[in-house]
């Protein structure tokens, strides 16, 4: 499936970017795309979009990145949230259509951890009573940049049957819905841990979380949303009319290990 094809696959997180400048027209498109276009899972909770420019990496190297290394990029995205139930899944989902928007536009991304969201506040100086849920640093790859995606699970380690006890059979998927969750398969996430799996019964999917220690508060939520988002968007762009995701509870017994962690559901 092209979208699945062309963006969500050939995307890869980048970490040295070219000095070539991000234009306003760019810009203006990712703005027009997160005003008019972006979907979200909790329409209610209000987010806010902010670019930032020029030696920003400074100001927040302490406050963002694994081992406090922020690298430079041209643009930072910062994207504040209300607080609320869910609102960080949300962030990470709305931030996740951005950074594919990004790639679609022809440039790279790297999501950047965040240590000390109002520390960040307050380095850029944001004057918001919204909380910053989600930095990405984004901008055009350096010509000498090799680096490749990160090797990511298979499709038969993300996916399970209709319970957590229950083995899928992945060759019984039709195209689209391969396709999906091939999508979820290759979503980023904190250290490439992935710590999430998909149950994949007739006429729904779910997400539930795994135990990861090293997986903070912050990334385990924002992982939950990227991932949703990779899901929905390769679904949206066969059946612009595809069910949203629920954070209802599963209306069947998942048998879920006391460890792992029922998210949310999505019909399909
Ligand atoms: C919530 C989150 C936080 C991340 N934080 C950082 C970070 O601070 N520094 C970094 O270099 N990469 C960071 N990443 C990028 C991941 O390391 C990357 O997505 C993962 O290794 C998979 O590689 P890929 O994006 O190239 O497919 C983060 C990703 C996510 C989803």
């Amino acid at each position: 499936m092209q979208y699945y094809e062309d963006i969500v696959k050939k995307r890869n997180s980048c970490r040295s970017f070219s000095d070539r400048k991000v234009e306003d027209a760019e810009l203006m498109a990712i703005r027009e795309y997160y005003e008019d276009e972006e979907s979200d899972l909790v329409d209610e909770i209000g987010t806010e979009l902010l670019f930032f420019f020029g030696n920003v990496h400074e100001a927040i190297s302490k406050s963002v990145g694994y081992n406090g290394i922020c690298f430079k990029a041209p643009v930072y995205m910062v994207l504040l949230s209300d607080k609320a139930d869910h609102y960080l899944e949300n962030a990470g989902y709305i931030a996740q259509g951005i950074t594919l928007k990004i790639t679609e536009l022809g440039m790279a991304a790297c999501w950047m951890t965040i240590n000390d969201a109002a520390a960040v506040k307050k380095a850029l100086d944001i004057d918001s009573d919204k909380e910053v849920a989600c930095v990405v640093a984004f901008g055009y790859r350096a010509e000498d940049n090799d680096e490749k995606a990160a090797p990511k699970i298979s499709l038969d380690t993300l996916c399970m049957g209709c319970d957590f006890k229950t083995e899928v059979d992945t060759d019984l998927f039709y195209p689209e819905l391969e396709d999906c969750l091939r999508a979820c398969a290759h979503a980023q996430s904190f250290q490439n841990l992935q710590p999430y799996r998909m149950l994949v019964d007739t006429d729904r999917v779910y997400l539930v979380g795994l135990p990861s220690e090293m997986t903070n508060e912050y990334d385990t939520h924002l992982n939950y949303g990227i991932v949703m988002f990779n899901f929905y968007a390769v679904m949206w762009a066969v059946r612009p009319e595809a069910p949203r995701w629920s954070f209802e509870p599963s209306d069947t017994d998942l048998k879920l290990p006391d460890d792992v962690t029922y998210i949310a559901k999505c019909r399909i």
